[in-house]
């Protein structure tokens, strides 16, 4: 069957990280619409343990100053929720992350050695790619790893009908490197684990940093058929 503009497959193709956003305003009326469909996303038991807070205007500012303090603090200013990738982490996994970063860098111009350049980049992050919203998503902290799979597969959900809404987002789990002090910014009780903040906006179509092909891995690497 082709694939209309609404369809699941459009949207999984159109979806990527947008870390360039234009001024425009999101109307909340339009994310409400979102969030009651993304309701839908399944869920083990059907906990749906997910839990969200959506921030604009001063709310998200006072986020931002909050965590620009902490990281003017240096190393010691850090507190990570959990890690964010294994200690341990070996091929193929190491190689797709490098990947990734290199052609996120390049699509900047910014070459390795300018490790001051990059670091400068990175830091858009907690400016959440001055998105017009950052949403958080967090859950309570006795839920284990099948409910934060669950988080999960609400957040693609609401990706992807961003996406069929004409609108774009990066998930940044970098927020919880200061996972303390936005909890306690939101006015979340120490019960609660925060997993990721989502950037939400209209993107910027001609910003270099948007327009670059991310890789992804050949099926063969991912998937063993048997049977067929
Ligand atoms: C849970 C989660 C957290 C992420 N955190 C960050 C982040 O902190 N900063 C960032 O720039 N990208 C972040 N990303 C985006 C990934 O780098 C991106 O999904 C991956 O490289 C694939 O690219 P694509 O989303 O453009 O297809 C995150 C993605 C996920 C799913």
């Amino acid at each position: 069957m082709p694939a209309t503009d609404r369809s699941v497959t459009e949207a999984l193709h159109k979806r990527r990280s947008v870390r360039a956003f234009t001024g425009q305003p999101v109307d909340p009326a339009l994310l409400k619409e979102i969030f009651a469909a993304a309701q839908r996303a399944p869920s083990g038991g059907n906990l749906q343990p997910w839990q969200v807070t959506v921030l604009t205007g001063e709310p998200w500012q006072a986020v931002k100053d909050e965590v620009a303090a902490r990281i003017a603090m240096g190393r010691e200013g850090q507190q990570p929720e959990y890690d964010i990738y294994p200690r341990e982490l070996t091929e193929p996994w190491t190689d797709r992350r490098f990947g990734v970063g290199e052609a996120l860098y390049a699509s900047l111009g910014i070459p390795r050695e300018d490790k001051r350049g990059r670091l400068a980049r990175f830091m858009d992050n907690y400016r959440g790619f001055d998105a017009p919203v950052m949403l958080f998503l967090h859950c309570s902290r006795i839920m284990g790893p099948p409910q934060w799979s669950d988080m999960g597969m609400w957040l693609q959900s609401v990706m992807l009908l961003l996406v069929e809404h004409g609108l774009a987002s990066c998930p940044q789990e970098c927020w919880a490197m200061y996972g303390e002090t936005v909890r306690r910014t939101l006015g979340l009780d120490d019960g609660q684990i925060l997993f990721t903040g989502l950037a939400i906006g209209y993107a910027d179509e001609g910003a270099a940093v948007n327009r670059w092909p991310v890789p992804r891995a050949p099926l063969g690497e991912v998937i063993d058929w048997q049977g067929f």
